[in-house]
Parts: structure tokens; C-alpha cells; sequence
């Protein structure tokens, strides 16, 4: 029996290959060889994933990293680069007949490997002998830290040591190099990113046109979830959609929508290659915002596109985050829900109380791209280091800004009750909060806006075909 069918049969039927060319595979393995210079790197493919049993599966999700190397969108693979002797092998193991017969034909391993410039493969369990061969002569393994229990399993194994000391040995110079090279997009990746996007637009436009007093959430998300499968593939996260709004990751759906709410919703799609999208908007139920409404929404629509104005290589993101607090506050204010100076308001991390997370991340191959590695090698340097003030510490992408680096910018106003409870018990920033004006709208909701930039030579764009984002074109889009 094979390794595949020991996991699952059924669920791994994929026969047709979706792939960039041979070269871009090739290239990016030998510009990671370059890099990491030494020593041996593993890279895991993932595995299926039961739901309920080991053949009934979740939706198959290869990992990105062994997508960006190894093009291959298939369970029970793994990939080594051997930097020293400068050879290359995919571990894995070819389809018997038993699995044909209920998976259909399937391309022999060694041809796969061949598709994405490999020449070498061997067995899946020979990467035991393999890895320990290697280590007993004292070269290193570069490995990426890993997020799935099997593969933790695994990683143990090979490494002969327990799951829980593996983070002690996991690769920060394997992490660093593909960093280097996966958060430069590239422009066939930009035309996949696209294809995402262009997904993400139909379900938060047919979000817009459902949403109507009387619909429940889970209908409007389980429709989304729909376009996003015609689409190519599936959602890049879990539909977040609410009249809650104020809830930022709202993945529970069971309301039904009520005249005089917003309804937010945060989803996107991912591209038949797996590079995602991701958008916010927040609309009014009954079609038409309420001045309340609308007051908040343009503070927000602004802090959004002050920062499509400014960003451009050489920015700090961490400033465009503080240019989005900057203009809350400023019109938090003006509405008198904040007072006293704004700058100082910014710098005691005052504005946090409405928006508590960061302006945005990165977007790629995972929708917070390369989070599994660890947000700070993806967000932060040398130079930039996290805060640790409520919020900013929260704001997952903060360094400079470079060309071709794909990127969210998604500020929003909430009231949370129970965060506005505990700040005003402890009257923190109570120089900058009307702690009463504030309590008259702890049955708002929450407002985000959420758009994907790509940054130019001298500045940005917004990713794809515009959705409604205006009041005006918001309302126009809900009555058609
Ligand atoms: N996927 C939630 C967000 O970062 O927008
Ligand atoms: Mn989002
Ligand atoms: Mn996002």
C-alpha cells in the first residue's frame, strides 16, 4: 500500500497539474541554495487532513513554502536540497493500482519531478535514512517551523528529538532566506494574486446586493464560500461576516441581519494556485448608512486611502499604520468621542481603544503571508522592532516598504463593550476618551475597510476591479 492511500484515497483525485514553468521553480531553488549556502534543506510538503475519519478529508491545502519551490499541489511529498553535493530530490511515492482504480490515472512521481525540474526521487521513507545519514556526519538541516501536527510528528522523527523542542532547532536562516525571496512578488505571481482578487470582487459585490433585514449571515457567507469554489479553489481564510462587526475575526454566523445594523464582512478567495485576496467592507443593512453610520465610515474610508496615497517604497509601514491612527483620532474627534492633542492621543496608543489591531499584512501564497514562520521575520528587522503598546504590538507588518511587495490596508473603528468597560474602569487615556460620548455607541458595531496594494517604483496600486467603497457607490451597489 501506498503512502497516499494509507492516508486517503478519494480525496486525492487532482490529476490535472496547475504550475508555473520548469525555470521558475528551478530558479527559486537555486536562488535559496545560494542563500542558505550550507548544509541540507527540508522543505515538508502537507499531508490530508481528516475531518472525521482518516478518508474523509478536508479540502486539500499543500504547504506554501513547498508550493514556492516544488510547484506540486499534492499530499505525501517532501522536497531536499542537498547545497553541499548540489543535488536536489523529491521523497514520495508513486500510485499502485489500488489507488488508480479509485483515484484515476496519475503521473508517475518521477515525472513530477521532472515538471518542476527535479531529477531525483525517492521513496517517502527514505527520508529517514537520509536525514539521519546526514546528520550523523554533523550537517545541518535546515527546516521551517511547523504548524500541522503530523508534520510536527515527523519533524521529531527525523530530528530525533521531542515535538516539543523542535522549535529549538528550527532554521532562522532558511526562515530569512525564503522571506528574502517570497515577499518580492513577482508578476506572473501578481496575475495569479489578481485572479484572487477578481474572485474576492464577486463575493463582497453579491455580499453587498444579499445583505437585506431578515437574511441570515450563514446564508450570505455560505454563498460566498460558493463563488469562491467556482472560482478555482477555496476561501483564503474563514469567512468573517457579521452585524458584529465589532468582533474583528467574527466567524460565527448565526445571526440574522437587522434593519439598522452594518454588516461587515472580511473575505477572499484563493487563486487555482493558491495566492490569495483579501478585502473588507461594511455595509448597511437597510441600503442606506445612518449619519451615525456615515460620520464613522468616512473616518475610516479615509485612514484607508490616506494610506493608499503615501505608501511607496522606502515607507516605514509601521508610519502608514500611525498615519491611519492619526487620522481616527483626528476624526474621533472632531465627532468629540476623543479629545486633547491628536499627536499625543497617537503616541499613549489612545486611538487603540477603537481600532486595537494593526493597518495591515502581507499577502501571498497564505493570506497573512509567511505567518508560519513567525510574524516578526516576515514583518519586522533589525531595525524595526515590535512594540509592545496595546495595538501597535498587534501590527504584523511594519518595515519598510519595497516594490513588488503585495500588502493590506485595512484600518477600522469599533466599539467593543467590553474593552470599552475595562479602559474606562481603569480610566486609561481618559485625557484623550470622552468616556460618555463613547458609551452611546456601544451598539454600533464596527466598521473596517480592507483593500490589497501592490507597491509600485514610485508609489501604489489597488489591487484589481474596484468594489463599491464610497458611501454613494456602497448604496448605488445595494440597490441594484
Ligand atoms: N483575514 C483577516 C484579515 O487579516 O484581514
Ligand atoms: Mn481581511
Ligand atoms: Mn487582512
Amino acid at each position: 500500500m501506498s503512502y497516499i492511500s494509507s492516508f486517503n484515497r478519494a480525496a486525492c483525485s487532482k490529476t490535472t497539474i496547475i504550475m508555473f514553468s520548469t525555470q521558475v521553480y528551478t530558479d527559486r531553488r537555486n536562488k535559496l541554495k545560494k542563500g542558505v549556502k550550507s548544509g541540507i534543506v527540508l522543505l515538508l510538503g502537507n499531508s490530508e487532513s481528516p475531518m472525521s475519519y482518516a478518508s474523509n478529508t478536508y479540502h486539500y491545502r499543500q504547504d506554501s513554502s513547498f508550493l514556492y519551490f516544488f510547484g506540486l499541489d499534492s499530499p505525501g511529498l517532501a522536497g531536499v536540497l542537498d547545497i553541499d553535493n548540489n543535488e536536489e530530490f523529491l521523497f514520495g511515492n508513486d500510485f499502485d493500482l489500488d489507488d488508480i482504480i479509485w483515484m484515476g490515472s496519475q503521473p508517475k512521481l518521477a515525472d513530477r519531478a521532472q515538471m518542476v525540474g527535479v531529477s531525483k526521487t525517492k521513496a517517502f521513507d527514505k527520508l529517514y535514512k537520509f536525514i539521519k545519514k546526514a546528520r550523523k556526519q554533523g550537517r545541518k538541516v535546515h527546516f521551517l517551523p511547523p504548524y500541522r501536527g503530523d508534520n510536527k510528528i515527523l519533524l521529531s522523527k527525523l530530528m530525533d528529538t521531542s515535538v516539543d523542542k523542535l522549535a529549538k532547532k528550527i532554521s532562522e536562516k532558511l526562515i530569512k532566506e525564503i522571506v528574502k525571496l517570497r515577499e518580492i512578488k513577482d508578476t506572473y505571481e501578481i496575475e495569479e494574486i489578481n485572479k484572487a482578487i477578481d474572485t474576492g470582487y464577486q463575493m463582497h459585490v453579491t455580499a453587498m446586493k444579499m445583505a437585506k433585514p431578515g437574511v441570515s449571515e450563514q446564508e450570505i457567507a455560505g454563498f460566498l464560500e460558493g463563488i469562491a469554489a467556482a472560482g478555482g479553489n477555496m476561501v483564503s481564510f474563514p469567512i468573517i461576516l457579521s452585524q458584529n462587526g465589532q468582533t474583528l475575526h467574527n466567524h460565527l454566523h448565526n445571526n440574522t441581519l437587522d434593519e439598522g445594523r452594518l454588516m461587515l464582512t472580511d473575505a477572499g478567495a484563493e487563486s487555482p494556485m493558491h495566492y490569495a485576496s483579501d478585502f473588507t467592507r461594511t455595509v448597511p443593512v437597510s441600503g442606506k448608512y445612518s449619519q451615525r453610520q456615515r460620520e464613522v465610515y468616512e473616518i475610516v474610508l479615509r485612514a484607508n486611502t490616506e494610506v493608499i496615497k503615501q505608501s511607496k517604497p522606502g515607507v516605514l509601514y509601521r508610519d502608514m499604520h500611525l498615519l491611519a491612527a492619526k487620522t481616527i483620532a483626528t476624526g474621533l474627534s472632531e465627532l468629540g468621542l476623543m479629545k486633547g492633542n491628536v499627536d499625543d492621543a497617537v503616541q499613549n496608543g489612545a486611538h487603540a481603544l477603537f481600532m486595537p489591531h494593526g493597518l495591515g499584512h502581507m499577502m501571498g501564497l497564505d493570506v497573512h503571508d509567511m505567518e508560519n514562520f513567525g510574524e516578526d521575520f516576515v514583518g519586522y528587522n533589525k531595525k524595526i522592532k515590535r512594540s509592545d503598546q496595546f495595538g501597535l504590538a498587534y501590527l504584523r507588518f511594519a518595515k519598510e516598504l519595497k516594490v513588488g511587495h503585495v500588502i493590506t490596508d485595512e484600518p477600522g473603528i469599533y466599539f467593543i463593550p467590553e474593552l470599552l468597560a475595562n479602559w474606562r474602569a481603569d480610566k486609561i487615556n481618559a485625557d484623550f476618551i470622552n468616556y460618555d460620548k463613547v458609551e452611546s455607541y456601544l451598539d454600533f458595531g464596527g466598521i473596517r475597510i480592507e483593500d490589497d496594494l501592490l507597491i509600485t517604483d514610485d508609489g501604489c496600486i489597488e489591487m484589481g476591479k474596484k468594489i463599491p467603497k464610497t458611501v454613494a457607490e456602497v448604496e448605488k451597489t445595494m440597490a441594484e
